[in-house]
């Protein structure tokens, strides 16, 4: 049974195991200044990470509104990786529909609507995040085209066929991607776009380094490697149309949140996993044939 609102949607039984349960319970009690005060600035909510190069003289100046200033600049770059993201959508037409999948507060469907005037449906496990991201559609008065639901991305309900567009941004670490694919191949139209910017492990490094495996206990979550993406791409009709590794640009925006007040401590593990060489910032665009 799914219930409907007119702002946002629950699917009955959203969460399929324990597991997911401790995801939800994490995004539902999550509030973390580092996502909400740099979504304060423009009313655009991300939880995701930045690129770019950092304007260094934030750091300088008044020590009373050095806050802000880094906060604004944090907040740039990860408005710059969610346009970049949405560069790789491809040509979208008005009367499209796109969906973000594992949408967070909601930041990433507002830019691609304002970007290309389509509906976008967003989905997260966690009820308060829906609900979050519902009332900041609201506010812009796009909650007509912007809809936000309770729903497990393995498992949407949506129709087959429907989406132009399908991404994930910095969401695939919290499924298998054998059945997040599969998903995905039924949603989208044939020549739809997918893309997702994830963290992944280096196959090369070998398995998961220490640091990785950090990651993956801060986050409850399970880094992928490198290899899984394009092999269960293959194996569900996605063809890779782009692959840019963004490990280079982000560690610009993890050095300025490292010196910032709103560090939380994970900081110098992602910086040490970018430098030895375990772990990459990918961007990955495909079509689905
Ligand atoms: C790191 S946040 C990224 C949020 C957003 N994509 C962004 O860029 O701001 C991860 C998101 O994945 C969602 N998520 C995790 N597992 C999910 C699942 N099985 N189904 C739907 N959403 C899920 C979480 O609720 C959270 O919103």
């Amino acid at each position: 049974m799914t219930v409907t609102t007119r702002r946002s949607s629950t699917a009955a039984a959203p969460v399929v195991s324990d597991y997911q349960q401790s995801v939800a319970d994490y995004w539902n009690h999550e509030k973390n200044p580092v996502n909400l005060r740099l979504g304060e600035v423009d009313g655009f909510y991300h939880h995701h990470y930045g690129i770019g190069d950092v304007d260094w003289s934030v750091l300088e100046g008044p020590e009373d509104t050095r806050d802000v200033r880094t906060i604004a600049e944090l907040h740039r770059l990860e408005c710059a990786q969610a346009e970049l993201l949405a560069d790789h959508l491809g040509a979208v037409a008005p009367e499209d529909r796109l969906l973000d999948s594992g949408c967070g507060r909601g930041g990433g469907s507002l830019v691609a609507h304002e970007r290309f005037g389509c509906r976008v449906d967003g989905i997260s496990i966690s009820e308060t995040q829906v609900a979050f991201a519902a009332r900041q559609a609201e506010k812009r008065g796009v909650d007509g085209k912007v809809r936000f639901h309770l729903r497990n991305m393995l498992d949407t309900g949506f129709e087959s066929g429907s989406f132009r567009g399908v991404w994930n941004n910095e969401s695939t670490m919290y499924v298998d991607l054998s059945l997040l694919f599969g998903e995905y191949a039924r949603l989208l139209a044939r020549g739809g776009r997918y893309v997702t910017i994830t963290g992944c492990y280096n196959d090369t490094y070998g398995l998961p380094s220490r640091e990785v495996s950090t990651i993956n206990a801060h986050y409850i979550c399970d880094i992928h490697p490198r290899s899984a993406y394009f092999r269960e791409m293959a194996n569900h009709r996605l063809v890779p149309v782009s692959v840019v590794d963004l490990t280079a640009a982000t560690i610009p925006y993890w050095e300025l949140r490292a010196k910032s007040s709103l560090a939380t401590g994970i900081e110098d593990t992602f910086l040490t996993a970018y430098k030895n060489g375990s772990f990459q910032y990918l961007l990955i665009a495909a079509d689905r044939i």
